[in-house]
């Protein structure tokens, strides 16, 4: 065995993904096979279309994972998983792949919290600091984690209805954009001089939870009135609207949270980490108010199992190894 060679799995969606990492920072291989194509007939992904996805692909993946890894599997020291959260049935083929590969290789097997992976994906490309804020916002997610020290989580703000990468898809649809609709509105949004008036949801003054349900509606309305008045919709003008009230209430709450808690370093991620408008916002406030952000490239940013690995390399080093009896979990708490 090598020491710290990790091969993680990660199948809590719609992409099935393999990687292999080293040391918890040098990625060897991650491939990433996305099924967008097959939901976006549905708008929207399909849990049954998606577990039987991933049981068709999870094989093909490995084995072309290890080989872009240049590697033996008897190389590898450990094999990490999603554990959850995710769709059960998409999740349990990973679990179930992981599971016979560390069986069979007789390695351990590390399983990973999802929002983990996101959150150390980061530090694939950075030197972490602690404490840290993490923004966490994707498809399933809005969360604002305090991680006093490595692999401590603790949630301090979430989605009290949509999350905000969920949000982005409902309005896309709503306009008639393609699923996922997140970076259809961000593009959109920035072709827009000005949007439309939305509102900002704050919540109780010194809550950190947020709420997206409201927005999706008012934007929804507005489409509805103008429909029923004749007039034309104005995609890029209800997408800068959005995106304008979305990125103000993240930015505004993941700042007063560093603040609160702290934090050398505020660290975005998830898949909405890629949206543009997101990234400039934070950038800019981050940098009046001093505070180091980190932010991972996109393609660390969606999905992904080098994330997985990274996550599980700090397991690994602590000795927090998953026992064979592993279950996927749809609603596992971070
Ligand atoms: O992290 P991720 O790949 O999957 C989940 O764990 O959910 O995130 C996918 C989400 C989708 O809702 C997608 O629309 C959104 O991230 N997204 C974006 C952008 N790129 C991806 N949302 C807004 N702007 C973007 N540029
Ligand atoms: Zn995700």
């Amino acid at each position: 065995h090598r020491p710290g060679l990790i091969l993680a799995v990660e199948t809590s969606c719609d992409e099935t993904s393999v990687a292999v990492v080293e040391n918890g920072t040098i990625i060897r291989s991650n491939v990433v096979s996305s099924q967008i194509d097959t939901h976006k007939r549905y708008g929207g992904v399909v849990p049954e279309i998606a577990s039987r996805q991933h049981v068709e692909s999870v094989t093909l993946i490995l084995e072309e994972a290890v080989q872009a890894a240049g590697i033996r599997l008897a190389d590898l020291s450990a094999v990490a998983v999603t554990q959850g959260p995710g769709l059960v049935g998409s999740l349990l083929v990973g679990v179930v792949a992981a599971k016979t590969l560390a069986c069979a290789l007789q390695i351990p097997l590390i399983g990973v919290h999802h929002i983990a992976g996101h959150i150390y994906a980061n530090e694939l490309v950075h030197q972490l600091e602690y404490p840290l804020v993490s923004l966490v916002v994707s498809g399933g997610h809005t969360e604002l984690v305090h991680v006093p020290s490595p692999g401590v989580f603790r949630i301090i703000g979430q989605t009290r209805d949509d999350a905000a990468g969920e949000a982005y898809d409902k309005v896309a649809r709503a306009m008639g954009l393609p699923y996922p609709g997140g970076p259809h509105v961000d593009r959109l949004a920035h072709e827009a001089d000005e949007g439309v008036p939305l509102p900002r949801v704050w919540l109780e003054p010194d809550s950190y939870d947020f709420s997206f349900s409201g927005l999706k509606s008012a934007v929804l309305a507005v489409l509805n009135q103008a429909k029923m008045r004749g007039e034309v919709v104005q995609p890029m003008r209800i997408s800068k609207g959005f995106q304008d009230s979305v990125v103000e209430v993240l930015v505004e709450k993941a700042i007063r949270a560093s603040k609160a808690f702290g934090a050398k370093q505020l660290m975005l991620a998830g898949g909405v980490a890629a949206n543009k408008g997101l990234r400039e916002a934070l950038a800019d406030r981050c940098a009046r108010e001093e505070l180091p952000l980190l932010v991972p490239p996109l393609s660390l940013c969606t999905d992904n199992a080098a994330m997985i690995a990274a996550a599980a390399f700090l397991k690994w080093e602590r000795g927090e190894l998953s026992s064979l009896d592993l279950k996927a979990e749809a609603l596992l708490s971070l």
